[in-house]
């Protein structure tokens, strides 16, 4: 459904925009029907970029994204319009989705009035409270209410169900529940999770590889927007290869290990030369012989279906 070819992407950043800032490089990757693809990794490692290459929020500088064959990067006009229909984006902090000022439904309102001009009253309220009781809402309970009444959970929801009433094919959801509390976590996720049946794919980004891990089938993982390892969920959690994976899995809190013995396995050096692995100066299995701070290592596939990389742990 969804393939992202080699994407990069480079900010201009400084004075005058004079220094690049790499915050994306060459990552490939793809999301197949009712598929759900986790992506993540450490703050700043790239993933809202990437998300808001896919939703066309900012532009490419190389590679390609195709959506069923089609580089959306040529997208004009009504081919536009359905593509912003089939996959559609929900972010990280609800309440600055909403402008304050205007009741929450009045979003739904701007879908209306883009998307489904000719609907009646009747029939568009009828495809509204659909939406909402798909999402666990009751609609007197969002509907004619100010964003400040609703909970972030409520919020988050409503997002969500703007996105069902445009029939979307994929959800870009970006760190959508890393402001909710544990239990209304729960429910998001469980709603992500019923949401499947439908055939929706999902983009599930978050820092959180716990998270990562209950809902998807695939996870990507990311670090200074390189992949370093990609593949099945099960194989990563169960075999984890690459070291930055490692030290994701050793900082998920144990309640058998204390962090001072996970940090322990640490060490920083000065940073590798431009082009070599983007994690040189934080691996604890670098080589010193001096290939890892001068060699971009390759995504190698180390088992069926599960790709890192690393040349240290792939040889090459
Ligand atoms: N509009 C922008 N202009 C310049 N730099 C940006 C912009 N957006 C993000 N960045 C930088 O790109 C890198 C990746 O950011 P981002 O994609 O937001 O990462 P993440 O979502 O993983 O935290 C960061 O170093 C960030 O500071
Ligand atoms: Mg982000």
């Amino acid at each position: 459904m969804l393939e992202l070819e080699g994407i990069s992407k480079v900010y201009r950043v400084g004075t005058f925009g004079g220094k690049e800032l790499h915050a994306v490089s060459n990552v490939s990757f793809d999301i197949e029907d009712g598929e759900v693809v986790s992506l993540i990794g450490e703050s700043g490692s790239g993933k809202t970029t990437i998300g808001k290459m896919i939703l066309r929020l900012t532009p490419i500088t190389s590679g390609m994204i195709r959506f069923n064959g089609v580089d959306i990067s040529t997208l004009k006009g009504a081919a536009l319009k359905k593509y912003c229909c089939d996959v559609q984006g929900v972010f990280q902090d609800p309440f600055c989705s909403y402008n304050p000022i205007f009741k929450a439904d009045r979003i739904f309102g701007i879908v209306r009035h883009e998307f489904f001009p000719g609907l009646t009253g009747a029939q568009w309220s009828a495809k509204v409270e659909g939406a909402l009781r798909a999402v666990g809402l009751n609609p007197p309970d969002v509907l004619n209410k100010f964003p400040h009444q609703l909970s972030g959970g409520q919020l988050q929801r409503f997002l969500i169900a703007r996105a069902l009433l445009l029939d979307i094919k994929l959800l870009v959801a970006d760190e959508i529940i890393s402001m909710l509390d544990a239990s209304t976590r729960m429910d998001v996720l469980n709603l992500l999770a019923d949401l499947k049946p439908r055939g929706l794919s999902i983009l599930f980004i978050t820092h959180d590889l716990s998270l990562g891990y209950y809902i998807s089938e695939r996870a990507v993982i990311l670090y200074r927007g390189c992949v370093v390892e990609m593949g099945s969920t099960e194989k990563i959690y169960s075999n984890p290869l690459h070291p930055y994976t490692r030290l994701l899995m050793a900082s998920v809190p144990r309640l058998d290990k204390k962090w001072e013995e996970v940090e322990a396995g640490l060490r920083v050096r000065a940073a590798g030369l431009p082009g070599g692995c983007v994690y040189y100066d934080r691996c604890p299995i670098t080589d010193q012989a001096g290939c890892c701070d001068s060699r971009r290592p390759a995504l190698v596939e180390a088992e069926s279906g599960h790709l890192v990389a690393c040349s240290q742990v792939t040889g090459q």
